[in-house]
């Protein structure tokens, strides 16, 4: 019998499967993630750890954990496990890819239209009271249809952001690590930006003072991939400057941000709580997909959504 540790309860009914292989599974109740020094106490015997991108699984985590034979993360994005050092101890480490492309791109395209017809603001005026009238100059945003959106990145997601701005008239520029639209031009072209990167040390940051610089006073800068793609101290910069008309982020660094943060007093911009894959289904089809692939390493079988280093 494998011991398994999942670093939270998951979404469905999936974690049942790996009780009913005849594996031994422990879960973290808590609703906050365990410290490190807790994840490595209760993942120390364990033969498969199934975390989420808010547990870091670095050289000294899978060094107290001699067992372990396969790392499933909850999550698309990866940039919280050393999978070079994983595969270096013969540990294989798997994601969800797929599955939450839909929903997380619904999100970086209902960020881009509350931002730019400003519905939090707005939305708070009618709830506290403050709507006297319709006027012809109250509330006004920007425009979304027939605009341009810059989108940085080559995956899934990115696609299916692109599909939607097609529905919406808008022209489409994209970056690559490939090619596409060099993203300076990217940038000075754009009337929304839409980050679709993993988080790694080429993309860290990736969205500068300089490359804030280059963008429209009137554009917006979307966020649902990493916090870490964008220099937050250079974003509240830029937000308060008006360099930029505003940020709706999904993601920031750090995550969360305390009450008391300067981005959350900045102008102009919405963040919500990293609810990229938050849909029932879509949560509940990850943890089909992590539970797959703790399954197939623990019976010796190759991860069907293996990782390798990037
Ligand atoms: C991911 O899968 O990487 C997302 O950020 C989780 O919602």
């Amino acid at each position: 019998m494998s011991l398994v540790f999942v670093t939270r309860r998951l979404p469905g009914g999936d974690v049942e499967r790996l009780r009913a292989a005849g594996h031994q599974v422990d879960v973290w109740e808590d609703a906050a993630p365990p410290s490190a020094e807790a994840l490595a106490s209760r993942a120390r015997d364990a033969d498969a750890l199934l975390c989420t991108l808010v547990d870091t699984v670095g050289p000294t985590l899978l060094d107290a954990c001699p067992r372990l034979r396969v790392v499933a993360n909850y999550g698309v994005g990866y940039d919280n496990v050393d999978v070079a050092a994983a595969n270096a101890r013969g540990i294989s480490v798997s994601n969800t890819p797929d599955v939450l492309t839909d929903a997380t791109a619904d999100l970086a395209f209902a960020l881009l239209l509350a931002a730019a017809r400003r519905l939090p603001q707005t939305a708070e005026d009618v709830k506290q009271g403050r709507w006297g009238t319709w006027e012809p100059g109250g509330f006004l945003g920007h425009d979304v249809a027939g605009t341009t959106l810059g989108i940085v990145g080559a995956g899934r997601i990115g696609d299916a952001v692109a599909r939607r701005a097609a529905g919406f008239d808008m022209e489409v520029l994209r970056t690559t690590s490939r090619g596409g639209t060099p993203l300076p031009e990217l940038l000075e072209r754009s009337d929304y930006v839409s980050l679709h990167v993993p988080l790694t040390p080429q993309t860290r940051n990736l969205i500068d003072a300089d490359a804030l610089k280059r963008m429209k006073p009137n554009a917006i800068l979307v966020n649902t991939a990493r916090g870490g793609v964008i220099d937050t101290d250079a974003l509240i910069e830029a937000l308060h400057a008006g360099t930029i008309a505003g940020a709706a982020l999904d993601v920031t660094e750090p995550e969360p941000l305390p009450a008391d943060h300067p981005l959350l007093s900045a102008p102009n911009v919405l963040v919500v709580p990293h609810i990229g894959s938050a849909t029932t289904r879509t949560r509940a089809r990850m943890t089909e997909i992590a539970v797959d692939n703790v399954l197939a390493g623990l019976a010796g079988d190759p991860l069907p959504q293996a990782v390798s280093p990037r």
